[in-house]
C-alpha cells in the first residue's frame, strides 16, 4: 500500500518552529564516531530515514547505537571485524560513503559498493578513493564489489582535492584524524557541516586546523574518545521552512537557527520581497503581499547560494511576478525531476539542462505529484502550498529521508496536509 500528501495550500502558516539538527552532519559524525574509543553522543537529532539506515550500517559493523527523543548515543567495543556493508544499505543513501575511512582505522578493511542516494546526475566518489590511496589504502573492484585495504594503517599526506567536495573533505579529513603523522588537504570544502566534523574530532582529542577555510592541516592521533556534541541546526530544513512561508504566506519564526548558516537564501528570499528579521538566534519569515521574479540565480559552494535549497526556493518562486532562474553549478540533474512536476501545477517552467527557468503565474492548479529525490519532493510541498486546489504527492521516501515529520510541522502553523494511503494500483514511488 502506497502513502500521499493530500495538500489544500493557499493559506497562510503562521507559528514558530524549532530547526532540528543537520542530517548532513549527524550522518558524518555518526561515521566518525565508529573511530573512537569512548561513547558520543548527539543531540536534537531528528528521527530520519537515513539517520536509521546509518544506525543500521553502524550496528552490522559490529557497534552499538541507541536512539531516543532526539538523542543518539553510538559505542564501539567489539575488536575485530570485516568491514562489510551490507548492499542494501551502502545503496539506500550516498552518507554510506562515510564509513570508509572510520571502518579503514577500525578494521584495517572495509567493504561496499558504490554508494547510493538522490539521482541528481553522475556522483563519483573518485577523490575519495583517490585521497584514501594516497594516504596508504589499497584499493580493488571486485566486480561492483570495493575493497579497500591498509593492514598497516594510514599515513599522513599532501592532496589536493580537484574540487571543493564536502563528502570526499569529510573523508580525508576523518582519514587524516588518526593517520599516522601529518596531512595537509588543500582545495577543502568549507560547508559549515565540515567545520561541525572537525569540531567533534577535535573534541574527541583530533588535532584538525584550518576548517572552514580551504586548507586543512591535520596532525594523526593514536586515539580518540567520543564526546557529547551537539550538531549543528539543518540550514536546508530551514530553508525549506522558509520557503513554505514564501509560499503560502504568513509569518513564522525559525528558532534556534543562526543567520549566518543561511545567508544567501534568506537575502534571495527578500530579494523577492519576503519579510526577513534576524535576532541572536532566530529569523523570522514573513510573506504579505506577492512575490517578485529575482532574475537569474547561481548555486555555489559555501559560502555561496547552496544547491540543497535550490529546488524549494525555486517552487516559492513559481508564483512571483516575473521571472527568475537558477543554474546549479554543482549537480547535472537538479532540477529535471521537479519542473516536470510543477508543469503540472500549471506552473510556466522550463528545464534545459542544469538551469530551470520560470515565469511567475498569478496562481497555481491541484495535481498528483510524484516525489523523485529528497530536495526536488520537499519543493513539491512547497508549491502546493501556493495552490488552493488539492494537490496529491507521492514518493513519499525520498522526502522522509531528509525531513522529519514535515506534515506535523506544517499542520502546527497551519497549513491543511494529510497523510493518505493509496489503493496498490494508485501507489507510485
Ligand atoms: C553533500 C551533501 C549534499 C549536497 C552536496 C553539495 C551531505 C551528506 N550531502 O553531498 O546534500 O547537495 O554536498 O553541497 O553532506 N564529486 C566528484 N567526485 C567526488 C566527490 C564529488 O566528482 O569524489 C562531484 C559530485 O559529483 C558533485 C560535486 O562534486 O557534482 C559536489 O559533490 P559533493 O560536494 O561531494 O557532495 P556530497 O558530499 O555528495
Amino acid at each position: 500500500m502506497g502513502e500521499c500528501w493530500k495538500i489544500v495550500g493557499g493559506r497562510p502558516l503562521f507559528g514558530r518552529v524549532r530547526v532540528p539538527a543537520a542530517k548532513n552532519s549527524v550522518l558524518p559524525l555518526m561515521a566518525a564516531s565508529l573511530m573512537c574509543q569512548g561513547e558520543s553522543q548527539f543531540s536534537s537529532v531528528p528521527d530520519l530515514l537515513d539517520v536509521r539506515t546509518s544506525m543500521e550500517i553502524y550496528q552490522t559493523l559490529g557497534g552499538q547505537c541507541s536512539y531516543q527523543s532526539g538523542r543518539l548515543r553510538l559505542s564501539f567495543r567489539q575488536k575485530e571485524g570485516r568491514g562489510c556493508m551490507p548492499r542494501h544499505l551502502a545503496g539506500a543513501m550516498r552518507s554510506s560513503v562515510f564509513y570508509l575511512a572510520p571502518a579503514l582505522h577500525r578494521f584495517g578493511r572495509v567493504e561496499t559498493i558504490q554508494p547510493g542516494g538522490c539521482n541528481l546526475g553522475p556522483r563519483p566518489i573518485d577523490i575519495h578513493l583517490d585521497g584514501l590511496v594516497q594516504m596508504g589504502a589499497q584499493m580493488e573492484w571486485q566486480q561492483d564489489v570495493l575493497v579497500l585495504t591498509a593492514p598497516r594503517g594510514l599515513r599522513g599526506t599532501e592532496f589536493v582535492l580537484r574540487l571543493p567536495s564536502v563528502g570526499a573533505t569529510e573523508t580525508l579529513m576523518m582519514a587524516a584524524a588518526k593517520a599516522k603523522g601529518e596531512t595537509i588537504l588543500r582545495g577543502v570544502a568549507r560547508e559549515p557541516e565540515v567545520v561541525d566534523l572537525a569540531q567533534y574530532l577535535n573534541q574527541c582529542g583530533a588535532n584538525i586546523e584550518g576548517a572552514g577555510s580551504s586548507v586543512l592541516k591535520i596532525r594523526g592521533v593514536s586515539e580518540l574518545t567520543g564526546c557529547s556534541y551537539q550538531p549543528i541546526p539543518d540550514r536546508i530544513t530551514a530553508t525549506t521552512l522558509a520557503a513554505t512561508v514564501a509560499s503560502a504566506g504568513g509569518h513564522v519564526t525559525l528558532e534556534q537557527c543562526p543567520a549566518y548558516l543561511m545567508e544567501p537564501a534568506l537575502n534571495v528570499l527578500q530579494q523577492a520581497g519576503c519579510g526577513i528579521k534576524v535576532r541572536e538566534d532566530c529569523i523570522q519569515v514573513e510573506r504579505v503581499g506577492t512575490l517578485k521574479g529575482v532574475g537569474r540565480l547561481y548555486t555555489g559552494v559555501y559560502p555561496g547560494f547552496p544547491t540543497d535549497a535550490a529546488p524549494v526556493i525555486a517552487a516559492a518562486l513559481l508564483t512571483a511576478k516575473g521571472q527568475s532562474a537558477i543554474e546549479d553549478t554543482i549537480f547535472e540533474q537538479r532540477f529535471s525531476a521537479c519542473a516536470r512536476e510543477f508543469a503540472k501545477m500549471g506552473a510556466n517552467v522550463q528545464c534545459e539542462g542544469r538551469v530551470i527557468q520560470m515565469q511567475g503565474v498569478p496562481e497555481l492548479r491541484g495535481a498528483t505529484m510524484t516525489a523523485a529525490d529528497l530536495r526536488g519532493g520537499a519543493a513539491l510541498v512547497v508549491a502546493a502550498l501556493a495552490s488552493k486546489e488539492e494537490s496529491c504527492i507521492d514518493g513519499l521516501g525520498h522526502i522522509r529521508r531528509g525531513y522529519k515529520d514535515l506534515p506535523g510541522i506544517l499542520q502546527a502553523l497551519g497549513a491543511k496536509i494529510q497523510l493518505q494511503q493509496l489503493p496498490d494500483e494508485e501507489a507510485v514511488g
